[in-house]
């Protein structure tokens, strides 16, 4: 009997419109775009309007990537949305784009990994695909990463945007997604972490506390370690060898990271999708919409091996290997 794969048949994403150069930062907090550009690669993020959610977001994203493929909402069997910017405690997002697109009655939940989230949210439904009890499925990764910001941190303030993005999986006898890897060190949480919550409870401080907090110098190191192992990981997973790939889709949060994940895999520049510089660090959001990019402006052909990866808060970090 043929193997299942899950195929992506087709991408779409969404962006705020207000976009915030690093020249605007450098308007109201000690920066520099000098600063930003050299430690990052980030030139300017959106940022959502205000009422504008990552639902909202996701549900753009959702319907281009629906049309793209061709399928109809009422044809799903499974949405899986990775964010850890929600718009409510519960429902999940993935119940109120669920029930915007009219696909109501299919299983839809959300996966909070971090930055990790859309890939995390990819290999699950991967592997309900496989197991042959889901053949269209929705993964979305989706965020409104500035809400959580305090804008007077120029640590954090400058690194991150919102966005969304989004994937439709169904089942096929082509590959496909050959291999994904999923990891978490919850060791590692206060060196990224928004240490708040309903059950740990909020402060008594502005948006109640409700503010990423990182280490960036050490969360860096480990990240570039992290991910040099993961995508080792990976091809071995897949039985391929780095030189079969053709692109690097990487989680967009700093260009240093990219560059020495690509030395690794001794790939050049040219063949890995680079959106921080536009996007900044749009969380699970970031492959995703990189992704969506790839395949739009015509990079991305199909039958093309992608690698896919992101590390982020827990510590996560997650692949897939993939035939697009
Ligand atoms: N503008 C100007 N100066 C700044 C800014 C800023 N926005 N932010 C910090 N500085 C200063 C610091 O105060 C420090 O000053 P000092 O030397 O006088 O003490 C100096 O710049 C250097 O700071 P470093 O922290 O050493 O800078 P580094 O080169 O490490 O870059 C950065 C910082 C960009 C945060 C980097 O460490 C990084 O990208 N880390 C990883 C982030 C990441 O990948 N996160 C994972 C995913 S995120 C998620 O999961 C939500």
């Amino acid at each position: 009997m043929a193997s299942t794969y899950a195929r992506i048949t087709g991408t779409g994403s969404a962006l705020p419109e207000r976009v915030m150069t690093n020249f605007d930062l450098e308007k109201f907090v000690e920066t520099s775009d000098e600063w930003i550009h050299t430690r990052t690669g980030i030139r300017q993020r959106h940022v959502a309007a205000e009422g504008e959610t990552t639902g909202d977001l996701a549900f753009l994203a959702a319907e281009r990537a629906l049309a793209a493929a061709g399928v109809q909402a009422s044809e799903l069997d499974l949405i899986v949305l990775g964010t850890t910017t929600p718009d409510l405690i519960f429902p999940s997002t993935a119940c109120l784009v669920q029930a915007r697109l009219g696909a109501n009655g299919c299983a839809a939940f959300d996966v909070n990994a971090a930055c990790s989230g859309f890939v995390y949210a990819l290999g699950v439904a991967d592997k309900f695909i496989r197991s042959g009890q889901t053949k269209k499925a929705l993964v979305i990764g989706a965020e409104t990463l500035t809400r959580m910001i305090d804008w007077k941190e120029r640590e954090t303030c400058v690194l991150f945007g919102d966005g969304a993005g989004a994937v439709v999986l169904e089942a096929s006898d082509e590959p496909g997604i050959y291999a994904t890897c999923m990891h978490a060190d919850g060791g590692y949480k206060e060196l990224l972490w928004n240490p708040v919550g309903v059950s740990a409870g909020f402060r008594d401080e502005p948006n109640h506390g409700v503010c990423i907090k990182m280490a960036g110098r050490e969360v860096f190191k480990v990240a570039v370690k992290t991910l040099d192992s993961l995508v080792e990981q990976t091809l071995q997973a897949a039985g391929m060898q780095a030189s079969q790939l053709d692109w690097l889709i990487p989680h967009q949060a700093n260009l240093r990271i990219i560059e020495a994940t690509a030395k690794r895999l001794d790939m050049s520049m040219d063949q890995v999708i680079v959106t921080v510089d536009k996007h900044a660090n749009t969380s699970s959001g970031s492959v995703p919409l990189a992704l969506d990019y790839a395949v739009r402006s015509g990079k991305v052909q199909r039958g093309q091996n992608l690698l896919l990866e992101a590390f982020g808060g827990g510590f996560t970090w997650a692949s897939a290997l993939l035939r697009y």
